[in-house]
């Protein structure tokens, strides 16, 4: 029996989608426990591509249940959607999908509020993904939230959400002269989609300890990265949630003894989307030709991501915060053409060489990176399934990163399909 977590270990976009999708033939649940639909998990196979928000990256393999655990928040009408689109790919998640009951309900306000936060910043603007993520967590936290359970009641809805508009509609108005809400408008789609969703609203936490005692091979799929980490992360250029490795007990009700891998994913380069700080980033023809080859746009809003060399400092932090056991490196192909790879091994800041990573983002903003150089393979990996057949100089790229982080490299990604991949002996 295992039970896997899978992390992001850099901001995010590290391909988490198509790992999951590569684990989930030895797992038997995948459960997601923590962000939304700001996460976009891009799976390529058989010539298909599908970007999933909120359903966990098993959805495709028949015989996996997919799990949205209590730390998740959701938006009822994406996941509605998301549901249709996957069925229109012949996939019927009926009796798979199950959704905590206790999960936290993204609503219309929390877009508004979300935007509206947004703009009023201007220039200081996290340059979030708009989807009500941080509003909705807000109302967690403050104790007004909605939950699932709460969509198949609609009296108890009511309230709730008349109680919540309050001080939300005081928000908006006197704070961002924006439009306000009233529970009627918002309350008949809400019930609408709590009857669709009923079938799939469980007590999530219980049916897992289920899943534990059954034995049955888990696997925790992470959403953004460690350094959106609200706690741990670049704060506060963060998401809202833990996307580190404590957050999946707390996002999922499962123990952390019962937890046997913490699987680490991270680019063989490094990117960013959204404002904060970004030590080896690339302004330059580089940072595009990256870009350009390695098709780096977000997969929910479309946004340019910003790319740069892969910074070790902020690798192993990840790797510390998570108790990282392996690691996964994805889109080596991307580096193929280059001259030379540059890899970042300490900063330097205010004339000392340092090796720690400071979250502390003033600080952060200042640091130089300190850079080993790696000569170029300049041939095509893409597609390559065996390790033997990596270019020598490749070879030693990725054993350099396994050597300075002491954490053993199990998978390397040679291109966006399922099959694109060199997995290594455990
Ligand atoms: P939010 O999660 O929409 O509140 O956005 C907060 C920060 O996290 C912004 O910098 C976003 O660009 C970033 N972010 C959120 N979700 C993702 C993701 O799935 N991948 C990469 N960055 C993300």
């Amino acid at each position: 029996m295992s039970v896997r977590i899978l992390i992001g270990a850099q901001w995010g976009d590290e391909g988490k989608g198509k790992i999951v999708d590569i684990l989930a033939a030895e797992t038997d649940v995948v459960v997601r426990y923590q962000g939304g639909a700001n996460a976009g998990h891009t799976l390529k196979f058989d010539g298909k591509t599908f970007v999933l928000h909120l359903i966990p990256s098993g959805i495709f393999h028949p015989h996996c249940e997919c799990v949205i655990g209590n730390g998740v928040v959701i938006d009822p009408f994406t996941l509605i959607d998301e549901i249709e689109k996957v069925r229109a790919m012949g996939v019927d998640p009926a009796g798979r999908l199950k959704i905590a009951a206790t999960a936290h309900v993204i609503l219309p306000y929390h877009k508004a509020l979300d935007k509206a936060n947004e703009l009023a910043k201007g220039e200081g603007k996290i340059g979030t993904t708009g989807r009500g993520i941080g509003p909705a967590y807000v109302s967690k936290t403050a104790r007004r939230g909605v939950r699932m359970r709460d969509l198949l009641h609609p009296e108890a809805l009511k309230a709730k959400i008349e109680e919540a508009l309050v001080e939300v509609n005081q928000h908006l108005a006197s704070l961002y002269g924006a439009p306000t809400f009233t529970a009627e408008e918002l309350l008949p789609d809400l019930i609408e989609a709590g009857k669709t969703l009923t079938p799939y609203i469980i007590d999530a936490t219980d049916h897992l300890h289920h899943a534990l005692e059954s034995h049955r091979n888990i696997l925790l799929e992470g959403a953004q990265g460690s350094l959106l980490d609200v706690d741990h992360g670049t704060y506060p250029y963060v998401t809202s949630s833990s996307p580190t490795s404590g957050g999946a007990c707390t996002g999922s009700g499962i123990p952390p003894l019962a937890v046997t891998n913490v699987m680490g994913i991270s680019k063989a380069y490094c990117t960013r989307v959204g404002n904060g700080p970004f030590p080896t980033e690339l302004h330059d023809a580089l940072g595009e030709e990256i870009r350009r080859i390695g098709h780096e746009f977000g997969a929910t809003t479309g946004r340019p991501r910003r790319t740069g060399w892969l910074d070790l400092v902020a690798l192993r932090y990840a790797s510390r915060v998570n108790g990282l056991s392996e690691l996964v490196i994805t889109k080596l192909d991307v580096l193929d053409t280059l001259e030379e790879v540059l890899v970042c091994t300490a900063y330097e800041l205010d004339s000392a060489v340092i090796t720690r990573f400071p979250v502390d983002c003033d600080e952060l903003e200042r640091v130089k990176p300190v850079y080993e150089r790696f000569p170029g393979w300049k041939q095509s990996t893409v597609g390559i399934t065996e390790w033997e057949q990596l270019p020598e100089t490749a070879q030693t790229y990725i054993r350099f990163i396994e050597e300075y982080l002491k954490v053993p490299i199990r998978i390397v990604s040679t291109g966006p399909d399922r099959d694109e991949t060199i997995i290594l002996p455990a």
